[in-house]
């Protein structure tokens, strides 16, 4: 028994328990479709595979009519606009409570016979309705008296590839670029399909192509071209595509002299290729710029700032409906005192400034998708501006697609985080879900992990990170708990036991890697460049703040970051209450300790013991917790499909040996500076 895991979630295998499927079976007798539209065609075709998949129904296209009801039982799908009076009549409150993205699913009974209608106020909310109701059946739910009602609380939720034109992934660790600009537009690889199949199933509506670190290429029309065949195979899965835009691109493509954002040939070349854009795709997404950071050009090159070059594109986007997605990843040679300080410095004073198609797109924490960090402190502190939140899905810092690391249970750490802004209750979910400062423009960004290899992602496990994103975006007040389960039982199976089994697997496997690679709030202490591995004792890079000393800063007297008033004060960047919590050594979440606090190694935390002592028993528990995953993973032999349990197994024991490598390095560099034991219960190196 083998399954290469290219199925991802939507594995539809048969349901053994013929009671269950017999149940389901006689509640479709038939499946009637009222709108004739690519996206409800699509929605069919689903139907189609799944269906016939867990029920083992040999042809379930012989079940569609297009027509009225028959007195059979059966399921309907249909747009809000299609349905008759009277069941208009009955779902008008539900209507009421969901936006144009939103579905109903709801048993009824027409002519005394019951029916299931999947509804919504647009076909795209339909296919997300059929998404959910074959979900029920992937997790053995029941079909009686269904009454879902569901709709995504972000606007945006978009996954962001940072793919090169040549098809290398910065950061991408599961082979290749799906996308094979060599054969396009002619050649429409079945994984778009795929692709756009697994996106649209958790609601992501959004894709940006290109890599931040951006080739002008893409927008000339040789690659427009592609681009526009890309947008065809998404666009009935509700999918739209953005690009990456180059700030110098008007120099690079356009033979202009400048790319100063307030030069009037820059601004009317940029209307220009924005026109050419939605010739091509009239439904293009918008431009997704990453801009004077880590040398990429911006509008800073011409003395000019976020604000000028932001609405410069944001203005030509306007007409045709695109937005802009402006990263806050800035920092600068310049000041090197806290790299954790600069985008809020540069960018909270703009606060209004920008044009209302404007996203400011921030990374959860100040410094760089570190296995754990604090929230940054941009989030709730521009509230006339829209603030998208950037979560890395790629494991750049994690292990990357070897270790196991789920992490959804992260996001949820940081999208409950209270800001307090607007008083208690200000969490990072109601920022960036708009409520918090009644946005009119919502978003969310993933940089995908997605990649040729035959599982997508290079580890079956990491496929659980795609799904549990797009869970998230859709809803950020979900619990990682209910991703999990929801996840395995789709992917895995409905076998209480393995559920359980990995279950616990994924829930411990975050707090694991943050104990074996950064306890405490240390951070940034990867081998440079790959990021792969421990280097805390790298120093001699170019920019300091690319070194992990400048991080840990460990020596004889102690180790962290200190960013109290004392230090840095980046503590003074969040708002007063969280300000005093994280600054005050009593409050300070041991989490954040050396994140925001240099300590001696004497010093004494919770429990009593050590700071040193501490650290090397974290250390030791993130090997032990591995140990852990190993030990319930080998239950599962026989239990799932030999391939996929083989190819994790395998990867878990690379985990269990880096975990040590990593307590091992890190410890040894640490003592020299302790210069103490390691305590009881932490093992030798090996
Ligand atoms: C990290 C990463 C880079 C990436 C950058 C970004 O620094 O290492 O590869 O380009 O983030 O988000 O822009």
């Amino acid at each position: 028994e083998a399954d290469n895991g290219y199925n991802l979630w939507l594995q539809y295998v048969q349901i053994e328990d013929v009671n269950v499927r017999q149940a389901y079976i006689e509640k479709l007798n038939q499946i009637v479709y009222l709108n004739d539209n690519e996206t409800i065609n699509v929605a069919l075709d689903e139907l189609n595979i799944g269906l016939s998949g867990m029920l083992g129904l040999s042809d379930v296209s012989a079940l569609v009519n297009s027509e009225k009801i028959n007195n059979e039982s059966g399921l309907m799908l249909a747009t809000y606009s299609t349905l008759s009076d009277g069941l208009k009549r009955e779902f008008k409150s539900d209507f009421n409570k969901i936006n144009e993205e939103g579905f109903i699913i709801k048993s009824v009974i027409i002519n005394n016979v019951s029916q299931i209608i999947i509804t919504g106020k647009t076909e795209v909310a339909v296919l997300y309705g059929t998404f959910r109701f074959l979900k029920l059946l992937q997790s053995h739910q029941s079909l009686n008296n269904l009454n879902i009602i569901d709709a995504p609380k972000i606007q945006k939720r978009v996954l962001n590839h940072w793919d090169n034109l040549d098809r290398t992934v910065e950061r991408g660790y599961s082979g290749f670029s799906i996308w094979d600009w060599h054969r396009l537009p002619d050649y429409l690889d079945f994984r778009y399909t795929d692709y756009a199949r697994a996106n649209a199933s958790v609601g992501i509506n959004g894709t940006v192509l290109n890599n931040v670190n951006a080739n002008a290429n893409i927008l000339t029309p040789q690659y427009l071209e592609k681009v526009a065949a890309l947008a065809k195979v998404f666009r009935p899965y509700g999918i739209k595509v953005y690009l990456t835009a180059r700030f110098s691109a008007p120099m690079e493509i356009g033979g202009l002299k400048t790319s100063d954002p307030l030069d009037e040939d820059v601004i009317s070349w940029w209307k220009q290729k924005v026109k050419e854009v939605y010739q091509f795709i009239p439904d293009f997404g918008g431009f997704l710029v990453k801009a004077n950071s880590e040398g990429q050009p911006g509008p800073q090159n011409y003395g000019r700032n976020h604000v000028d070059g932001a609405n410069m594109l944001a203005e030509a986007l306007n007409p045709f409906g695109g937005i802009v997605m402006w990263r806050a990843f800035v920092y600068s040679e310049h000041d090197t005192t806290d790299r954790a300080k600069q985008a809020y410095s540069e960018f909270v004073p703009f606060d209004g400034k920008f044009k209302d198609n404007v996203l400011i797109q921030v990374k959860n924490g100040a410094i760089d998708f570190q296995p754990r960090e604090p929230f940054h402190p941009m989030f709730g502190a521009m509230p006339k501006t829209p603030l998208m939140m950037e979560f890395q899905i790629t494991q750049e810092y994690l292990g990357q697609s070897t270790h196991t690391v789920f992490l959804p249970k992260f996001y949820e750490e940081v999208l409950k985080t209270d800001t307090y802004r607007e008083g208690k209750g200000s969490t990072v979910a109601k920022v960036i879900d708009g409520s918090l400062n009644n946005q009119k423009l919502t978003g969310i960004a993933g940089v995908s992990n997605v990649g040729t290899d035959i599982n997508w992602t290079g580890n079956v496990m990491l496929q659980a990170n795609w799904y549990g994103y797009g869970r998230l975006a859709w809803n950020p007040d979900l619990k990682a708990e209910n991703i999990a389960n929801e996840w395995i039982r789709m992917t895995f199976s409905n076998d209480i036991a393995v559920v359980k089994t990995i279950e616990d697997i994924l829930l411990m496997s975050h707090e694991a890697v943050v104990n074996y690679m950064t306890p405490f709030g240390l951070h940034h202490i990867m081998a440079t460049g790959h990021h792969y591995g421990p280097g805390p004792w790298v120093a001699n890079l170019s920019r300091p703040e690319w070194n992990p000393v400048y991080y840990h800063k460990a020596d004889a007297n102690g180790i962290g970051f200190d960013r109290t008033e004392k230090g840095s004060g980046a503590t003074d960047q969040y708002a007063k209450e969280v300000s005093k919590e994280f600054s005050n050594l009593n409050s300070c979440p041991e989490e954040y300790l050396l994140w925001f606090h240099h300590l001696s190694w004497e010093y004494k935390l919770k429990s009593g013991v050590t700071l040193w002592d501490g650290l090397a028993l974290k250390y030791q528990e993130g090997v032990n917790q591995v140990k852990q995953m190993v030990d319930y993973w080998k239950s599962l032999e026989g239990k799932i499909d030999q391939q996929r349990f083989k190819e994790v197994e395998m990867l878990l024991n690379i985990q269990l040996k880096e975990a040590k490598w990593w307590r091992d390095a890190c410890l040894l560099y640490f003592q020299q500076f302790s210069k103490k034991q390691l305590p009881q219960g932490v093992e030798k190196s090996t």
